[in-house]
């Protein structure tokens, strides 16, 4: 449990509150590039961090992101024309550049001065791997991009998606850092007959409740959950927390699985999810695995709209019970009777409230890694607040260079010694067999 200081300090993001002003210290994916598509292109709605932005892609292909209110008299720039390199407010036609400079004041003498006085609010972005990222800090020079192995692949080897969610951005987060969740939510359904034996689904699904292991790291922590496998080995899941809000879940194979799952605020009552991985080199799914409700997905997107939370949204939601199926869930088709996995997980953490009021929890020996991380959130914030201290990782961008996953160690293998090299992101491992994980998605 949390006191509610705390978790008003570890929750709330908006500007000036030391959560927020963490945030800030960090560039933070703000919009898939595939939003803004083409140059001088529709301007998008962006909320980010409590704070209400026009994203628009300008005449040489640069991203602007710009403040809301139009700083003469307030005008939305949304409704602004994306024009020769600019957004020109349609109520006087100030027009702004990227960087948020004026080059146009038609309203004012050409003699006056007034456009070299003021600037409106807008943040420095740049492109890679298919996610605009944006700096809303106080650094002139911002620090670099972290080195996110799944956000800088080779064109055509990446691929990045977003789906919004209505809750508080660390109640999301914590879903993904919450390992003994998959036995249940997901996979309670199963029986290790339903999975290819000796993979990591099938040893998932035998034992339920694992032990864990969990480590502080210069980029944030990590933990190993473990439990037995055949032949005096143990299988053991390893994942990432990445400050400020990225995680690396160990589905797959560790070695192969190359991904980062980013958890960011829009405000403190919905956040975007952003995943970010290569393009998939898994072994087919395997058939008799089974469990999810054989008509959709589950992933089903509605289309976007122009609203302030119009973009990625699911079909399935609070307002429809997310499509559950009672009688799918009855008969031990599916444990939830919710459709795919990510849905599951909207589901549910969702279901917490759009904020949690965790002085209300009771937290077990599975919550270890979910305790560690808001502890590191909460310490981090507050050397920030109180001392000035930089938080992790922002001036070291080579410390985010890790990867995630599942893998075989022998009883009583010290796990870090074992995994090292496993864990680092940019090698090559042709000799794991993908086969091993099962299909876990
Ligand atoms: S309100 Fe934008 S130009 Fe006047
Ligand atoms: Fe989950």
């Amino acid at each position: 449990m949390l006191s509610k200081e705390d978790n008003e300090l570890v929750s709330r993001v908006g500007p000036g509150t030391p959560m927020g002003n963490l945030f800030r210290q960090y560039w933070v994916p703000a919009l898939l590039s595939s939003e803004v598509p083409a140059t001088d292109s529709d301007p998008l709605r962006v909320l980010l961090l409590g704070e209400r932005l026009i994203a628009f892609r300008d005449t040489n292909g640069a991203v602007g992101l710009i403040q809301n209110h139009c700083p003469h008299r307030g005008a939305s720039l949304f409704f602004g024309r994306n024009e020769e390199s600019g957004l020109r407010c349609v109520y006087h036609g100030w027009k702004f550049a990227t960087d948020g400079t004026y080059v146009d004041m038609p309203n004012e003498p050409a003699e006056s001065d007034f456009k070299s006085k003021v600037k409106a609010v807008a943040y420095p972005t740049q492109e890679r791997g298919g996610i605009v990222w944006a700096y809303l800090g106080p650094r002139a020079t911002p620090p670099p991009l972290p080195d996110l192995e799944a956000n800088m692949l080779p064109d055509g080897e990446w691929q990045a998606n977003a789906t919004m969610r209505e809750c508080n951005w660390l109640q999301g987060l914590e879903g993904d850092i919450d390992t003994s969740h998959l036995g249940f939510l997901h996979f309670r359904a199963r029986d290790p007959g339903q999975t290819a034996a000796n993979t990591f689904d099938y040893y998932t699904v035998k034992e339920r409740a694992p032990r864990y292991k969990a480590i502080d790291t210069d980029y944030g922590a990590m933990y190993g959950a473990y439990r037995p496998a055949h032949e005096n080995l143990n299988y053991w899941r390893i994942a990432q927390f990445l400050f400020p809000c990225y995680v690396m879940i160990p589905t797959y194979v560790l070695g192969l699985q190359v991904l980062a799952r980013a958890w960011v605020p829009m405000d403190d009552e919905h956040m975007m999810f952003f995943g970010m991985s290569a393009r998939s080199r898994r072994a087919a799914p395997n058939p008799a695995r089974g469990g999810t409700l054989p008509t959709r997905t589950g992933m089903e997107k509605l289309p976007n709209s122009t609203d302030w939370y119009g973009r990625f949204r699911l079909v399935a939601d609070a307002r429809n019970d997310y499509l559950i199926d009672r009688e799918w869930q009855r008969s031990r088709g599916d444990y939830t009777g919710i459709a795919g996995v990510p849905t599951q997980d909207q589901a549910i953490t969702e279901s917490m409230g759009p904020l949690l009021d965790r002085s209300i929890e009771h937290l077990g020996t599975s919550d270890v890694m979910v305790i560690r991380v808001r502890r590191r959130l909460m310490q981090a914030a507050r050397a920030l607040a109180e001392d000035g201290v930089t938080p992790p990782g922002v001036d070291h961008p080579e410390v985010y260079r890790v990867r995630s996953g599942g893998c075989f160690l022998p009883d009583g293998a010290d796990w870090l010694e074992a995994t090292a090299e496993l864990r680092k992101a940019f090698i090559e491992h042709p000799e794991l067999d993908p086969a091993m994980s099962g299909g876990q998605a």
